[in-house]
């Protein structure tokens, strides 16, 4: 074989996961931040890092700031931002500076652990072999929670069962925060048009990419609940999202009739 063939697993630099950008919303997160990166490198060695951290009164920032300047490699890299604006418009900040430049490949990944790093090569492998966007399932075979309380794993299977219902979508993790982006799908959504905060942006981007025609795949992912530091889940969240989900599913649904009686 000469040498720069493509081998399985083994990405060279034609493989879009060779330009990988990793994003890591953060706020307060100062246990967790050199952990999961320094998890990301031992199994993603050649992965690029953006922490967006939104002015974490506990140094995460400071924390961030340092790890990029000790990393001989320049693969960290710092976004500081001045106010607390949600989960959802921390990762637009991310991708506006990821598309800027020359990665092929953004992912979503929470700072505490959450999701393993570990289990982003199989993300990865889904886009190398052609999917526009692939979510970290828990809900799909082989996908797990692991010490989520009852209560909350409730909230999240309803949350999905509804978004199912309500978008008439066939995704079983709509909600899930770990994914893989191909820099086209983000650059042909709006996101100056996305107003979600909270969790609903994972539902929204996942519904605007699958009306523009890409393609979603989920892969089987263990999701383990935080051992440091709290949830920024509170009960506006789940309002905006059951709310937003709704207007959505009602203004499609508008659309087909509109279509038919147009006919
Ligand atoms: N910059 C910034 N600003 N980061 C934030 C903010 C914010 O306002 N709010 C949360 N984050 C960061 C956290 O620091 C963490 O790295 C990540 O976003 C996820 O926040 P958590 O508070 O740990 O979320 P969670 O565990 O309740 O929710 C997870 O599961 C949901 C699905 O059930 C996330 O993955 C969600 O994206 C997902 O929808
Ligand atoms: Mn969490």
């Amino acid at each position: 074989m000469s040498p720069g063939t493509p081998t399985e697993n083994t990405p060279n630099d034609d493989t879009p996961s060779a330009h990988t950008l990793v994003i890591i919303p953060t706020y307060n997160e100062r246990e967790n931040i050199e952990l999961i990166i320094g998890r990301l490198h031992t199994a993603v060695p050649g992965a690029h890092v953006l922490v967006a951290d939104d002015g974490s009164p506990d140094g995460t920032g400071d924390i961030a700031d340092k790890l990029a300047a000790s990393d001989p490699a320049g693969r960290i890299h710092v976004l500081h931002r001045t106010e607390k604006n949600g989960l959802g418009a921390a990762y637009i900040a991310g991708f506006r500076w990821g598309l800027d430049r020359d990665y092929r490949v953004l992912v979503e990944m929470d700072a505490d652990g959450s999701h393993a790093p570990e289990q982003l090569h199989r993300l990865l492998d889904q886009i190398d072999q052609g999917a526009d966007l692939v979510a970290g399932s828990r809900y799909v075979p082989g996908g797990s929670v692991v010490n989520w309380p009852k209560r909350r794993e409730f909230l999240s299977r309803g949350g999905n069962l509804y978004s199912r219902l309500a978008l008439g979508v066939t995704i079983k993790d709509i909600t899930g925060g770990f994914r893989a982006y191909r820099r086209e799908v983000l650059e042909a959504l709006d996101l100056d048009s996305i107003e979600s905060h909270g969790y609903c942006f994972q539902v929204d981007l996942a519904w605007r990419s699958l009306q523009q025609g890409f393609t979603m795949v989920e892969v089987p992912i263990t999701f383990t609940e935080r051992e440091f530091g709290e949830s920024k889940m509170d009960g506006n969240i789940v309002q905006e999202a059951l709310l937003k989900v709704t207007v959505w599913g009602m203004r499609s649904r508008w659309n087909k009739v509109r279509a038919l009686l147009r006919k």
